[in-house]
């Protein structure tokens, strides 16, 4: 399927430009668990995956910019310099990533540029981070501007803050950028330190199950979550002043000022300081070779995003219930920001075939759709392609 999607983006690029001076692939990723503890400075496990959008660019005739999506069949030109909110959506993340090399004092001249890829939009497996990221690694590569690849995933969650207001933390841009074959990410978003975790167990498949109903993260509940995490250290903060984020709070820090929270902010906290430790427990327990006790972290991740952060949907509730008791399931959860896209499943190799007619059943039944899984490999990070 690859191949087919590079030819058909390098032969749009070149029926409408010529020759592409570069080509690019950028990874959605998938996160295996620590779901909302990236913005509390705290720990997630993701890994980029074989799904990705790819870019063909080269530096403009004009003073103009041209892009063009080649999945959604649309096209933006930008006055370079003349930035504005676009009703199309995805140019404010090019957009985004020019205002951003701006502000760093980084003059950037215009590019046009093509893309397109398999990344479903909307289905939690990062398609903006990967669209994001992956323009800003092109640019740095037109023009030498010598960013490393974690200022590049910096620069990509500024863009997404700033101009596209999606308050996301660092978790998709890095693991989009910086994934490796075969490995999980186990991040700490305090300090950006990452310990690569070989993950090649043949025997185990990482499987999503796209539950098809579509999120849209910019502002919204997403923000909300986010703010609400704001508001429970504010208030923490007046019994404990040298926190700075969820990160430096306990279970007992945090029942010890219950009274002076509302049960919203309460349950909220509570949440991603249970999240943070689960991360913990799963990455020992995979330091152990046991993935039995990780994937009972990774439902206990789930149940935590469905009772306390309240950002799953009965779509999803009902993907996690079935796949959770499917034999040969090692756990199951909802990955990415929520309110919509996949469950994460790991699934021991010999049991996939009955999985994937257990939870087609499941869809078709409980849903009402046809299923959509995506058994994924874990891939290397951002690349340029010959
Ligand atoms: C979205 C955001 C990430 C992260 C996840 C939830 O994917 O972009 O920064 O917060 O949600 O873990």
């Amino acid at each position: 399927m690859t191949p087919v999607i590079i030819d058909r983006v390098r032969e749009a690029f070149e029926a409408r430009f010529g020759r592409e001076s570069i080509l690019i692939r950028a990874p959605g990723r998938v996160n295996l668990i620590g779901e909302h503890t990236d913005y509390n400075e705290g720990y997630v496990l993701p890994a980029a995956i074989d799904r990705a959008i790819y870019l063909a660019m080269k530096p403009g005739k004009e003073s103009q910019c041209h892009w063009v999506s080649l999945d959604l069949n649309q096209t933006f030109d930008l006055t370079a310099g003349i930035f504005s909110r676009s009703e199309l959506g995805w140019p404010d993340y090019l957009q985004g990533v020019l205002v951003e090399f701006s502000a760093m004092g980084i003059y950037v001249p215009p590019v046009d540029a093509v893309f397109g890829g398999d990344i479903p939009i909307g289905s939690g497996m990062s398609s903006s981070a990967a669209l994001t990221t992956g323009f800003a690694f092109a640019i740095n590569s037109l023009f030498n501007l010598g960013l490393d690849r974690v200022a590049i995933a910096k620069l990509g969650q500024r863009a997404e803050n700033n101009f596209v207001g999606m308050n996301c933390g660092i978790m998709d841009q890095f693991a989009s950028v910086l994934g490796r074959e075969k490995t999980l990410l186990q991040l700490d978003c305090r300090d950006l330190s990452c310990i690569f975790v070989p993950f090649s167990r043949a025997d185990v498949r990482v499987v999503l199950c796209d539950s098809q109903v579509k999120h849209s993260h910019a502002g919204g509940e997403y923000n909300t979550r986010r703010s609400q995490c704001e508001t429970g250290v504010e208030i923490l903060k007046r019994h404990h002043p040298e926190i700075v984020s969820l990160r430096d709070i306990s279970p007992d820090m945090l029942d010890a000022a219950r009274p002076d929270m509302d049960e919203v902010v309460y349950r909220r906290c509570s949440y991603v300081i249970a999240e943070n430790q689960r991360v913990l427990a799963a990455c020992n327990a995979l330091a152990d070779n046991d993935l039995a006790t990780f994937g009972v972290n990774m439902n206990h991740s789930h149940y935590g995003m469905r009772d306390e952060y309240e950002i799953t949907c009965p779509e999803l509730d009902a993907l996690q219930s079935v796949a959770e008791s499917a034999a040969g399931v090692l756990g199951s959860r909802m990955t990415g920001g929520g309110f919509g896209g996949c469950t994460v499943n790991l699934v021991e190799e010999v049991a996939l075939a009955d999985f994937q007619n257990i939870m087609g059943e499941a869809f078709r039944q409980k849903l009402g759709k046809e299923p959509i899984i995506h058994i994924c490999q874990l891939k290397g990070g951002t690349e340029e392609l010959g």
